[in-house]
């Protein structure tokens, strides 16, 4: 999830000095830097690069900014037509800072540490880039796919070339393992969650591994609920991160007997602290740590979370363990 971001004082500091938040993306030094910092305050066991989902249409040739406080822009792919303005392929130049930034990470970063790379999922990013931005249930890229099933599909198809093709110069970069954001996977219907989330996604694996055969890589369909099963089921995934709105009996019943899973703290209850932070820990860890299992947040941490907070955790997390509870 990500852990880098505004709820970081140092964070802020360097993103202030930077012109854009694109720029801070393409910048190895600066990138770099953010990325361990949350490893220098924390001591956490892995670090995420720093960089975004929606570098991928960047590099397809769509324009994308991010407007302070507002969230990302992009011109919107409204129509089949306008998926004739999109490169077919990535451009690699304008991603070659990102891989430079995993490269700086990775020999800066204690050999403890892992270095997780990442991409959004074709559907995810396909709602940015038809959408023009986010929504509260990105029901243009819905409406868009139920319209024009063909069109839509050479969309993702496009997706899924260029988030492999990234993915492998990642782990070419020296990333330790990746993670394939699906965060709109649950507004899918179930025959569109196979279409559009299970089918692209599972692709993406298969052709990472064809170049880079031991590829690590966590699945992450927020949202998902009972659809879980399915994605455990059918796309091999090395593990499953888990939203907070999952119920745990079911993710450790269902999805932890087929796959490691990873999550799932509510961001929230971590950003209010006290005697309800403890318990969904404690609630968490009796779930799945016995079992395959990455304690982590069900998505990324918020911008109001007191840095107190998140010291708390982390103490409660490692006593447990070694309590052996
Ligand atoms: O800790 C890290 O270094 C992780 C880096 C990371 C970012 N984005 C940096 C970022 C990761 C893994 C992402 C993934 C991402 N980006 C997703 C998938 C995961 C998720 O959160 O669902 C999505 C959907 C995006 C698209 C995106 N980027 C949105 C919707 C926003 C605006 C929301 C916000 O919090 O402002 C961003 C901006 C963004 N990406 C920020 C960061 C640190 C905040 C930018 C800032 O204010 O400086």
């Amino acid at each position: 999830m990500r852990q880098a971001g505004r709820y970081l004082p140092e964070y802020r500091a360097i993103r202030q000095n930077t012109a854009s938040f694109l720029d801070l993306c393409f910048d190895p030094k600066l990138a770099a830097e953010v990325t361990l910092q949350p490893i220098r305050r924390f001591g956490f066991d892995a670090a995420i690069l720093f960089s975004d989902i929606l570098v991928v249409p960047h590099a397809l040739g769509q324009r994308v900014s991010f407007e302070q406080g507002d969230g990302p822009r992009l011109d919107a792919l409204d129509e089949p037509a306008a998926l004739q303005r999109l490169r077919r392929q990535l451009e690699h130049g304008v991603l070659a800072p990102v891989y430079e930034t995993a490269a700086r990470v990775k020999q800066d970063l204690p050999a403890a540490v892992a270095l997780l790379g990442f991409c959004g999922a074709p559907w995810t990013v396909a709602t940015y880039m038809v959408g023009g931005g986010g929504s509260a249930d990105q029901s243009a890229a819905r409406r868009f796919a139920y319209r024009y099933p063909t069109e839509f599909a050479v969309l993702i198809d496009i997706l899924v070339e260029a988030s492999a093709d990234y993915l492998i110069r990642q782990f070419k970069a020296g990333v330790d393992a990746v993670q394939i954001f699906d965060s709109w996977a649950g507004v899918l219907p179930p025959g569109q969650f196979q279409k559009w989330c299970i089918e692209p996604c599972s692709r993406i694996v298969a052709l990472v591994r064809k170049s880079v055969a031991d590829a690590k890589i966590i699945g992450f369909p927020r949202g998902a609920g009972t659809k879980l099963t399915a994605y455990a089921a059918d796309v091999p995934v090395n593990a499953i991160g888990l939203d907070w709105m999952i119920e745990l009996g079911f993710a450790r019943e269902r999805i932890q007997s087929l796959r490691p899973v990873q999550g799932n703290l509510d961001p929230l209850v971590l950003a209010v602290g006290g005697d309800a932070l403890d318990q969904q820990i404690d609630a968490i860890m009796e779930a799945f740590a016995p079992g395959p299992f990455i304690f982590n947040l069900g998505h990324g941490v918020l911008p109001e979370t007191p840095l107190a907070h998140v010291e708390r955790l982390i103490a409660r997390v490692r006593d447990t363990r070694s309590a052996g509870r």
